[in-house]
């Protein structure tokens, strides 16, 4: 049981840790200072300095301004690697086979005077070393293994560093007497099919094994929610927890809008349903939360809801790749080396705003000759995401009440979210409440609520604290 509990919203981009100090307390986010700089958006970005005598280790805003040098390893989007799916063991896939079986090596050879025959029985050695250890149950890592155990060893130095910045951030919020090294702690991971529980992915296994090395305590019951679940009832009941006879409250805890005119008139409205679309730099997240028809009494949350989620990887990472694939190769070259803040910057400039991004080193980006390249770049990102979208909501039903809610980074492209937006509406789908960074209400139209960044980036943090994934209240 877990009277307090921290959330780790692992991001590709940025790291949001929220805090939920008391069983029927509001969930706030940790290190939430100014909502403007989005403070408590911490890079998810690790340097490793190997300059000197000894690697140093350096994480978040520090780590995000640095540029990749002799000796120095900048870590930045190695989410995505924790999770890979290794293919069974493939000896091609092992970049010291490849090269040992490579013409390379056997140019390499000649020039130093290793006959062929020489070559062969290298060759033949470590076939054989190989087969005698497979029969000790022994497979040498493939190149993807090998990367994923690189990023659990980076997750395990950045929980380490984000440790020690969420506990003396705790250190100024007004709980006297709390002590927060002792709050266990539950992480939100993409929800990659994986079996019956989208949780149960290798790669979150990864993610709270590294967790535990850096001091975390786990939570005992729920370490890991879906990011597009913690998102939906981050965003729903923003952030809020109600208590009832020491039991989790679901009424007052979703008590606003679209949801409690359902739950007063089921016989017009039912069934509600909620859609999260959350556009992240690596994934985008969707899930539809939909009431269940004796969902208002039911004590359990997770029974009151059928929840239907997915996550794929395709986010703002992925257009860049696109950018960098259609603009003249200096100018590439630049995006690919860039710290991950100056990364940030050219993202707003322009995708956002539509204005080039200045450089020191190569002049403009987004000016003259690659303007309209980007422009086709964003306009088929856009596109394709609106299919995906299409693709997802394919199999709801268009009656009952809905809401509509838009967030993650990507959401503030408005590109994007136009085209989210105009995809999320098509085919009949309606909603009685759109909630996203800046939706503007059509003229006689059905009510908006401005997320602002505490919503559209710290949801999934927010509500993955959320009483509702308490087992022992409800
Ligand atoms: N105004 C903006 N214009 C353009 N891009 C933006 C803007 N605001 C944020 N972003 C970008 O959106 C990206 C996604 O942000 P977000 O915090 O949602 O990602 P994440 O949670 O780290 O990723 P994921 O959930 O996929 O692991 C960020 O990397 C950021 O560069
Ligand atoms: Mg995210």
């Amino acid at each position: 049981m877990a009277e307090r509990v921290f959330c780790i919203d692992f991001g590709s981009g940025f790291t949001k840790v929220a805090l939920r100090p008391d069983p029927g307390a509001t969930t706030r986010l940790v290190n939430d200072r100014d909502i403007e700089s989005t403070d408590f958006c911490l890079p998810s970005v690790v340097v490793v300095d190997r300059s000197g005598p000894k690697p140093v280790v350096e994480c978040g805003k520090k780590a995000a301004g640095r540029t990749a040098s002799n000796g120095i390893e900048v870590h930045a989007n190695w989410k995505k690697w924790l999770f890979l799916t290794p293919a069974a063991d493939d000896p091609a896939a092992n970049p010291l086979e490849t090269f040992l079986r490579s013409d390379d090596l056997a140019r390499l050879a000649t020039q130093h005077g290793v006959s062929a025959g020489q070559l062969g029985h290298l060759r033949q050695l470590v076939g054989s070393a190989r087969e005698l250890l497979a029969g000790f149950g022994v497979h040498p890592a493939s190149r993807d293994t090998q990367k994923q155990q690189f990023a659990a060893s980076i997750a395990a130095h950045y929980f380490s560093w984000l440790r020690q910045e969420v506990l003396r951030e705790c250190d100024r919020l007004p709980y006297a007497g709390l002590r927060y090294d002792g709050i266990p702690v539950r992480v939100t991971a993409p929800a990659f099919a994986h079996g019956a529980n989208v949780t149960t992915h290798p790669g979150c296994k990864l993610l709270t094994a590294a967790l535990a090395k850096a001091g975390w305590p786990l939570h005992p019951e729920r370490p890991v929610v879906s990011e597009p679940y913690a998102n939906a009832v981050g965003v729903l009941t923003k952030g809020e927890n109600h208590l009832k006879k020491d039991k989790f409250d679901l009424g007052a805890t979703f008590g606003k809008g679209p949801l409690v005119t359902t739950l007063k008139d089921p016989d017009h409205h039912a069934p509600y349903r909620a859609v999260v679309i959350d556009v992240g730099a690596f994934t985008t997240d969707f899930a539809v939360l939909t009431m269940n028809p004796g969902g208002p009494g039911e004590s359990d949350p997770d029974r009151a809801f059928a929840v239907q989620q997915h996550s794929i990887a395709f986010g703002m990472s992925h257009l860049d790749d696109r950018v960098v694939a259609a603009i003249p190769a200096e100018k590439a070259a630049w995006v690919r080396a860039a710290p991950a803040s100056e990364l940030d910057a050219f993202r707003n400039a322009v995708y956002t705003e539509d204005k080039p991004h200045r450089t020191n080193t190569v002049g403009k980006i987004g000016a003259g000759d690659d303007t309209q390249p980007i422009k086709d770049c964003l306009t088929r990102f856009a596109a394709d995401l609106g299919n995906e979208v299409k693709q997802f909501l394919a199999t709801l039903g268009s009656k009952g009440m809905a809401e509509l809610v838009l967030t993650g980074g990507g959401m503030n492209v408005p590109a994007l979210r136009d085209a989210v937006l105009a995809a999320a509406t098509a085919n009949g789908h309606e909603y009685a409440k759109v909630h996203g960074p800046g939706v503007k209400k059509p003229a006689g139209g059905k009510p908006v609520d401005k997320l602002d960044p505490r919503f559209t980036r710290g949801g999934s943090a927010l509500g993955g604290a959320g009483l509702y994934f308490e087992p022992a209240y409800i």
